[in-house]
């Protein structure tokens, strides 16, 4: 039997209709919303790509329920800002972060978490635990010093 549920995301509410309320936010961000900014990795809860902020705290979306998600605010890579002027996004072009990129809006998101629990510099980096087999663990650590 189909669910619907109305999700806010990015400051929007999106209706969408599921046919199990067990469904993952990830395949409900990127398949029925279209937001394809957060990344399947390991679709276990070791990797991070999944990252989102769920009111304001990093969850990853691979193992959350979309009906645990309704009522919530989320975020997404594409919700931190629409014109690259988030501190974060600036960081991350300044110190030319990423290498391949998949891992990097979990990355960002995470941090994005850290930040808003009043973490700063180097304290955001130990908060992140995501994986990256690029191995940008470096300059993430130079990316967040100043912040
Ligand atoms: S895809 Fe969610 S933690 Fe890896
Ligand atoms: S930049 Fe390639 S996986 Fe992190």
């Amino acid at each position: 039997m189909s669910t619907s549920l109305i999700l806010n995301v990015n400051g929007r509410s999106y209706p969408v209709t599921v046919n199990n309320p067990d469904m993952p936010l990830l395949w409900v961000l990127r398949d029925l919303i279209g937001l394809t900014g957060t990344k399947y990795g390991c679709g276990i809860e070791i990797c991070g790509a999944c990252t989102v902020l769920v009111n304001g705290r990093p969850e990853k979306s691979c193992d959350m329920n979309v009906s645990s998600a309704a009522g919530k605010m989320i975020t997404t890579v594409e919700g931190l800002s629409a014109d690259r002027s988030h501190p974060l996004q600036k960081a991350w072009v300044a110190n030319q972060v990423p290498q391949c990129g998949y891992c990097q809006s979990g990355m960002l998101m995470a941090a994005a978490g850290a930040l808003n629990a009043g973490q700063h510099g180097a304290a955001i980096a130990s908060e992140m635990h995501n994986i990256c087999v690029c191995g940008t663990y470096q300059r993430i650590k130079q990316a967040v010093a100043g912040l």
